[in-house]
């Protein structure tokens, strides 16, 4: 190869990585014993194979974020989440249906940014007794007042049939084609975003 081309092919190199979307998989739960983790994983194993942006799991609970407001909490935990999430393109919520809504610790976290999330697009993946539907619902609602735009494919899994005793992962094959459904729907409207930020 060339001078002139190594140099361009390795501008263009850098420029298709630079151009990759970074999409934050976010656990919505922080209990101990939760499942999340074994659902993000399967999310991201699945998201991976598409090759079409850097797909990186964000944990909640490695925030150590205090409730919103509250005195002597750690701000070096907000600090990191808005570093966390000022860098992502879009995200899928990982979300478990806490008294029909979603849970306490994602609703502070997301309270906790504005413009953090301003402009991005998000996928839901959701688990409960009818598949986290009632929590998906809560979310969509939340998202749109922090200018996210939320899209339609939504892979719900039910505790009863994609999940042994409720807690061993096990999901039902069809599940794989609605994450990549859904992943569809996300990754062209996170990069039709990016152009308005
Ligand atoms: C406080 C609490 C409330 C729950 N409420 C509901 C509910 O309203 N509907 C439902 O389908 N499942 C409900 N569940 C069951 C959870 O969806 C299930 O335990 C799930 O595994 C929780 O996600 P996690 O393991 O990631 O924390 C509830 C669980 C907890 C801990």
């Amino acid at each position: 190869m060339g001078f002139i081309s190594k140099l361009f092919g390795n501008k263009k190199m850098e420029e298709t990585k630079m151009e990759k979307l970074n999409i934050g998989i976010i656990l919505g739960s922080t209990r101990e014993g939760r499942v999340s983790p074994q659902v993000g994983a399967w999310v991201k194993e699945i998201a991976d194979k598409r090759g079409d942006a850097n797909y990186t799991i964000i944990d909640i609970a490695d925030f150590k974020l205090p409730l919103l407001g509250e005195p002597g909490g750690d701000a070096s935990g907000a600090g990191g989440w808005s570093e966390a999430i000022a860098k992502q393109d879009g995200f899928v919520f990982i979300v478990q249906e806490y008294n029909h809504s979603i849970t306490g610790a994602l609703k502070n976290a997301l309270d906790y940014l504005r413009e953090e999330w301003n402009n991005k697009a998000a996928g839901i993946v959701s688990y409960g007794s009818v598949g986290g539907a009632r929590a998906t619902e809560h979310l969509r609602g939340i998202l749109g007042e922090l200018l996210v735009a939320d899209v339609r494919v939504h892979p719900a899994l039910s505790l009863f049939t994609d999940f042994e005793n409720g807690t061993d992962f096990k999901p039902a094959v069809h599940q794989q084609n609605s994450v990549n459904e859904m992943l569809d729907q996300v990754i062209p409207w996170s990069k039709a975003l990016k152009t308005i930020r």
